[in-house]
């Protein structure tokens, strides 16, 4: 199969086209606003430095997009950039694939259901509190629309794992509080760390995608472990991994909205894409902090 891959120089774009690269023909699209060309080391196919709003995508050929480029900063309040890049080009990549006739899996979020009730369910009332989130239900609202071709939208709850170490302060939870341990200090947590997460392992999210290209039927499904962890749990796991035991810094959350619980409700996901997690918090901590660690023994991990 061809297979494109937005956003492809990214977090979740370069563990996608490294693992699918075996097995099909991968183009990345990136215009490495945030990504980084060593996510890409070791990709073999096709890498076109272009920007999504104003590609052309006649000149490109796919069976399937895997589409990940996107504004990810959920802090940005410029609606007019957020809205531009990942709704209007959205909006032009999803016309060219319903006119050439080429599946599409795109990727929403979890923070669309903003401070809802927890397990989140697909069909539950969306409560996005931020210009990113409300993003990304455009996004949704807008594939919906499209007829005639398979469009899967993935709810990524909170991924982490090798290849994010680039985002910076835009990592996950996991990296930061890593890099803190990591640097002798104390691991820094808003008041008092009993907020829980749904982490999933970017390996999960890959299989994902992959029973996403296979499957015949589309939709919106949330992407998470189905378990949720708490901060300072993840703390713990993390300090057990790296053989540390330090005191934590609880400070003040200064931001005004905050997802404090999310927890994925996979019932939906199972039953349509038979995806079922690998990953636990425990276990993909300790996967992800082996290949941190090794990267570490080879280079410098960028903190
Ligand atoms: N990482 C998570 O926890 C998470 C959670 C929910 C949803 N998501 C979604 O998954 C997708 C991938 O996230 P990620 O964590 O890999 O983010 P990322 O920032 O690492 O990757 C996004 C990539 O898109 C590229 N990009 C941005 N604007 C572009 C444009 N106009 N043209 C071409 N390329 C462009 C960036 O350079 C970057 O390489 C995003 O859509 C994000 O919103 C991620």
């Amino acid at each position: 199969m061809n297979v494109l891959v937005t956003g492809g120089a990214g977090f979740i774009g370069s563990n996608l086209a490294l693992a699918l690269q075996d097995e099909h023909e991968v183009t990345v699209i990136d215009n490495f606003s945030s990504g980084a060309r060593r996510n890409l080391e070791g990709f073999e196919g096709i890498l076109l430095r272009a920007d999504m709003a104003s590609l052309d995508f006649n000149c490109l050929d796919a069976d399937v997009v895997l589409h990940h480029a996107a504004i990810t900063d959920t802090t940005l309040n410029d609606r007019e950039k957020v809205m531009s890049v990942n709704c209007t080009a959205f909006g032009k990549l999803l016309a060219w694939c319903v006119e050439k006739n080429i599946d599409l899996v795109y990727a929403s979020s979890a923070s669309v259901y903003g401070n809802g009730p927890a397990p989140m369910k697909e069909g539950q009332k969306p409560d996005p509190q931020n210009v990113y989130a409300q993003s990304k239900l455009l996004m949704e609202e807008m594939a919906r629309k499209a007829e005639g071709i398979k469009v899967i939208g993935f709810r990524y709850f909170n991924v982490y794992g090798p290849r994010e170490q680039y985002k910076g302060a835009a990592a996950s939870m996991i990296f930061q509080l890593y890099s803190q341990l990591l640097a002798g200090k104390k691991p820094r947590l808003f008041k008092y760390g009993e907020q829980q997460r749904d982490f999933v392992y970017v390996n999960d999210v890959v299989r994902a995608n992959i029973l996403a290209m296979k499957s015949k039927v589309g939709g919106v499904f949330n992407i998470g472990s189905g378990a949720a962890a708490s901060f300072n749990e993840i703390v713990h796991i993390l300090e057990e991994a790296l053989g540390v035991e330090r005191e934590i810094d609880y400070f003040d959350n200064p931001y005004g909205f905050y997802q404090n619980n999310t927890l994925a409700d996979l019932a939906h996901t199972k039953s349509v894409l038979d995806y079922e997690p690998s990953f636990s918090s425990r276990n993909g901590i300790a996967k992800y902090v082996e290949w941190l660690e090794e990267q570490r023994s080879v280079s410098e991990v960028v903190l």
